[in-house]
């Protein structure tokens, strides 16, 4: 079976990634899996400075996933250029950069340094971080701002541009045709949903930044729907992420549309699950007599 994907005009060797934030910059792994056997790392979101993140505690465990509020915390586009970017070359997968701004200049600024890299395979943008100069929503909840930052960053770079899109808002599948209009290569889907524990003891919430980002099996059901309406209002691949800790939880996305498929929070449980889910993405689809991940496609109405 052909395992390849295509997005934009280059192909992935195999549909399975590890999630922007839970895998840090990839060497923090290459002692515990083989890096190269990966279709692609997505990095940790990286700023153009520096960031300490938020407050402690950030991560509490919730039913079922975690709640995090880490808040970018990152080396900035520099060191990322200078320290981690090189060591991750000694990898065959597809380094892609995940990268976020408080501005549309922020991330446009961001992408240009970045393409100084020949290692980078390709771009995720991250859209879930307020727009400090549109009153502090999140840019992915408004479609124009969406399809504004997209076509900005699509006129700087050749390479695969992936916009990662945030649960959070009213109607996702507006918020992916503004990514496919402003020329985006693909769409991920899902970022974390926004989640508060509170300790009834001290009556405060637990986490430092009062709410976080609920990730883990907790809200598969919720991206594998997404997936589903999102393929169907866009052209352009879909990325299925959420709770994905299993090749059937993958297989369920990958027949929802997905093209491939991201593991976050599961590699803190087991590092190797990716290959896991690689090889009974495999198996399952050399059983049913495919071969390659678009006949996962069509099963579903
Ligand atoms: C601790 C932690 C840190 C994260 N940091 C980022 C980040 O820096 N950038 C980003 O785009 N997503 C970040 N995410 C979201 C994940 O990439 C992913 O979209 C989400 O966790 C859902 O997938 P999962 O359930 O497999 O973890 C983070 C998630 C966790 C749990």
């Amino acid at each position: 079976m052909d395992l390849s994907v295509a997005i934009g005009a280059k192909k992935l060797l195999n549909p399975v990634g590890v999630a922007s934030g839970t895998f840090g910059y990839g060497s923090e792994y290459e002692n515990l899996i083989d890096l190269s056997e990966l279709g692609a790392i997505y990095t940790k979101t990286v700023t153009l400075e520096p960031r300490a993140g938020n407050e402690s505690p950030r991560i509490v465990e919730t039913p079922s996933g975690i709640l995090n509020s880490i808040g970018l915390a990152n080396v900035g586009i520099d060191a990322f250029l200078s320290k981690k970017v090189p060591i991750l070359a000694r990898y065959s997968c597809a380094i892609i950069s995940n990268i976020a701004g408080s501005t549309v200049d922020d991330y446009k600024v961001c992408l240009e340094k970045l393409e100084e890299s020949e290692i980078l395979w390709g771009y995720e943008v991250n859209i879930s971080c307020p727009n400090v100069s549109h009153g502090g929503l999140a840019f992915g909840t408004d479609p124009v701002t969406v399809e504004r930052l997209t076509s900005g960053l699509r006129k700087l770079t050749k390479k695969p541009l992936i916009i990662k899109l945030t649960p959070n808002v009213t109607d996702i599948c507006s918020i992916a045709k503004a990514a496919e209009s402003g020329g985006a290569d693909a769409v991920s889907c899902i970022n974390t949903l926004i989640g508060m524990v509170i300790d009834t003891r001290t009556k405060k919430p637990v986490l430092g930044n009062r709410t976080g980002g609920l990730s883990g099996p907790a809200i598969r059901p919720v991206g594998v729907a997404i997936v589903y309406r999102v393929k169907r209002s866009i052209t352009i691949p879909v990325i299925g992420l959420g709770g994905i800790m299993t090749a059937d939880d993958a297989i369920q996305y990958l027949l929802a549309g997905a093209s491939a498929v991201q593991i976050g929070t599961g590699t803190f449980v087991d590092p190797g699950i990716p290959k896991q889910v690689l090889r009974g993405i495999k198996d399952y689809g050399e059983g049913e007599g495919f071969e390659k991940i678009g006949d996962f496609h069509g099963y579903i109405e």
